[in-house]
């Protein structure tokens, strides 16, 4: 009978201390991943399943594997299963309230409106905003974009789609419902969201912590339940990146969890719960 060495996980596989500091400087460089020491069993157990998928028989035997160019897919294998892709319309309903009542006034005089989504999931997020959006704003002709973006292809997949089980879209104020969300012809528990929602939403993959192809500026940033996994080095420069992206007064909104700190703070005043506005000129520094 062989017994497991004091840091090696018990287990199907054979996950040791130095697998798992790997693992997590791999997706921390290139994913922004924070794996502290305390997540070792939660990381075995949400990756048990791709090594029994790949045939393999332990973590370094996957490390190798995840090394390999052609394997770009089990990386994001690899970040689904680190992360989550939960989600919800208008989740965190008081950011919608503050779109409506703050910032749509304002859009109604532009003839030019763009919105991200960062971390979009399968795009309750992004559909939400265009919803609002539509709704508040005076009919008329206007370039109006959500860009909608995420790491994962496989949800930006099902977002693209536009359809949702139909009790998901508890959530949608009723007359939303009514203009935006039509039945899905042979799929009784689906909706699906109205071409005119659809049109307003550009989807794309990106990973966050690399370039950002798109010049902007945006009126809004949606950055929602999605830092929460960085560690605190790469939030901060996240918030920084999207200061440079915001145009003066356009808003910043982050998940109940995520706080802003670091040098993006004098950039930003406080517009509500996890909420920002970018200053048009920065304030004094404030303590992180
Ligand atoms: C919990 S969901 C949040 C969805 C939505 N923003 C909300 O609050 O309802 C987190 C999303 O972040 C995405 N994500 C994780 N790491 C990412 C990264 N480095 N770049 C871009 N997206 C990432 C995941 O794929 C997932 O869809």
């Amino acid at each position: 009978m062989s017994l497991a060495s004091a840091d090696t996980l018990p287990g199907e596989f054979a996950f040791t201390d130095a697998d798992f500091e790997a693992l997590a400087r791999l997706a921390r460089s290139e994913y922004g991943l924070s794996l502290a020491s305390s997540k070792k069993p939660l990381v075995y157990s949400r990756l048990a399943r791709r090594l029994r998928a790949r045939g393999l028989a332990t973590f370094r035997d996957y490390m190798s594997l995840l090394d390999r160019a052609e394997e770009a897919a089990e990386r994001l294998e690899l970040v689904s299963a680190l992360t989550t892709n939960v989600t919800s319309f208008f989740r965190e309903k008081h950011h919608f309230e503050t779109l409506r009542s703050a910032l749509v006034p304002e859009l109604a005089t532009q003839k030019r409106i763009r919105i991200w989504s960062a971390g979009c999931s399968s795009g309750q997020e992004p559909f939400s905003i265009a919803m609002t959006l539509l709704d508040g704003l005076p009919p008329g002709a206007r370039d109006m974009r959500i860009l909608a973006t995420d790491i994962d292809p496989a949800i930006l997949r099902k977002a693209r789609a536009g359809r949702h089980p139909a009790e998901e879209c508890a959530t949608v104020p009723d007359e939303f419902r009514a203009r935006w969300l039509r039945p899905v012809p042979g799929e009784l528990d689906l909706v699906e969201m109205s071409a005119e929602i659809k049109a307003l939403v550009s989807f794309a993959e990106l990973n966050l912590i690399c370039d950002w192809p798109f010049a902007g500026p945006f009126d809004a940033i949606f950055c929602r339940n999605v830092a929460i996994y960085f560690d605190q080095e790469t939030q901060q420069r996240l918030w920084s990146r999207f200061a440079d992206k915001l145009r003066a007064g356009g808003f910043l909104f982050i998940g109940h969890s995520e706080r802003l700190s670091g040098a993006a703070l004098p950039e930003f005043e406080t517009a509500g719960v996890t909420t920002y506005r970018k200053r048009a000129t920065p304030g004094p520094a404030r303590p992180t």
